[in-house]
């Protein structure tokens, strides 16, 4: 439950700061468009030039995805992709640039080094405890039953 709680806190952080910025402007072949090349800066822009404006498929768009965002942060698997797009996240409705928003990066340190880590940790003290103080009472049980 602290776990959960301690995620809940991260993800409606991660809303509050990412939601909807983490649809861009495509190329037909998929790559993104570079706003500085291009200028093409907006969605309007995109849409007036005829190209695809689409998310990611995993964002901070509400709190449930945002779970998802962060289970794939802790677990290290397909992670560096949604900082990069957290990192580059101009605004809603604003083509992403390069590195705009690099403060974010403290949000994905302090999110692994304390939810990750942290929760983790928790969770497997909190099992191995249980472990020993069954194992305890275990060892109890049979000195008293194996003097009789
Ligand atoms: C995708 O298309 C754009 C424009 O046609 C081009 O500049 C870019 O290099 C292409 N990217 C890839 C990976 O083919
Ligand atoms: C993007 O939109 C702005 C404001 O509507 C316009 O001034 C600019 O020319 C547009 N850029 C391109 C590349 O269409
Ligand atoms: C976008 O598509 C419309 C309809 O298919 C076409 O009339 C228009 O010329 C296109 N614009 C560009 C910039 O390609």
């Amino acid at each position: 439950m602290v776990c959960l709680i301690f995620w809940l806190i991260f993800s409606i952080m991660g809303v509050n700061l990412l939601a909807g910025k983490f649809y861009s402007c495509k190329w037909d072949n998929g790559t993104i468009v570079v706003a500085e090349w291009t200028g093409i800066y907006t969605r309007d822009n995109c849409s007036a030039h005829n190209l695809t404006w689409s998310a990611p498929s995993i964002t901070f768009d509400n709190a449930l995805v945002g779970y998802l965002a962060l289970l794939q942060v802790a677990t290290f698997k397909g992670w560096v992709p949604i900082m990069t797009n957290a990192i580059d996240a101009v605004d809603v409705d604003m083509q992403p640039r390069r590195e705009h928003n690099v403060l974010m990066y403290l949000y994905f340190v302090i999110f692994i080094l304390f939810g990750s880590f942290f929760t983790l940790n928790l969770f497997i003290g909190v099992i191995i405890e249980n472990f020993n103080s069954q194992k305890k009472k275990i060892r109890v049980n049979f000195v008293m039953f194996s003097q009789y």
